[in-house]
């Protein structure tokens, strides 16, 4: 049976569902422009709308390789902007390993290491695995020595050098700055 309330609640129920709807509609508008690009409707062409374009980057000029790696530092200009003194300080963190007297320690004298052959200290008894990385790279020079100071064990895996890496690209030239003024 129908009475004034039923009518009311039903009326009610049905002003709401109205209500609602308009609502998410002109929410949903408001997030998605929905409708044919201009020029494409100037062409009068069939176009399906888009909420929002997906760059694949694929028309990017000059973009880089997939993976976009940094640009790797060019050491030899920053060797030779740096300041040797303050790789005097640093080589603090090799000392108790290096000598620049032309005998060895720990490792093999450095002296005019940079430059110098890979592995090349005649009775320096070097791992296997500085022997073989003479092979692939066989000069120290600024860019060789540089990754390898950064990271000795990723760049030589199996080197016998313990010492975990310099912190910054400055820090690693100014210490090969101060090698480059020693011995010959
Ligand atoms: C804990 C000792 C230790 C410390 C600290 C150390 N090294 Fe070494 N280093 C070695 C040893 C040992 C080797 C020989 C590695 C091998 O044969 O695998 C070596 C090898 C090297 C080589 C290769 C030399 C060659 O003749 O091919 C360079 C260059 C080098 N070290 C530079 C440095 C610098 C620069 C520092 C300081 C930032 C440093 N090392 C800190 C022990 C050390």
């Amino acid at each position: 049976m129908f009475n004034t309330m039923t009518i009311t609640k039903t009326a009610g129920a049905l002003i709401g569902a109205l209500l609602t709807l308009l609502l998410v509609n002109w929410a949903a508008s408001s997030l998605y422009h929905v409708g044919a690009p201009a020029h494409a409707a100037a062409e009068g062409e069939d176009v399906i709308a888009q909420a929002y374009a997906i760059d694949t980057g694929a028309d990017d000029a000059g973009a880089d390789a997939p993976g976009e790696e940094a640009e790797p530092v060019d050491m030899v200009a920053l060797v030779a902007a740096a300041d040797p003194a303050a790789g005097e300080r640093t080589w603090g963190k090799c000392r108790a390993c290096h000598k620049l007297d032309g005998t060895d320690g720990t490792g093999p004298h450095l002296d005019g290491v940079v430059g110098r052959a890979v592995a090349s200290v005649a009775g320096f008894a070097y791992s296997d695995a500085m022997v073989e990385h003479a092979a692939e790279a066989p000069v120290w020079d600024e860019n060789a020595l540089a990754a390898f100071l950064d990271d000795p064990r990723g760049v030589v895996p199996g080197t016998k050098m313990a010492f975990a890496g310099l912190g910054s690209p400055e820090e690693t030239a100014a210490v090969i700055a101060y090698l480059q003024t020693t011995g010959g």
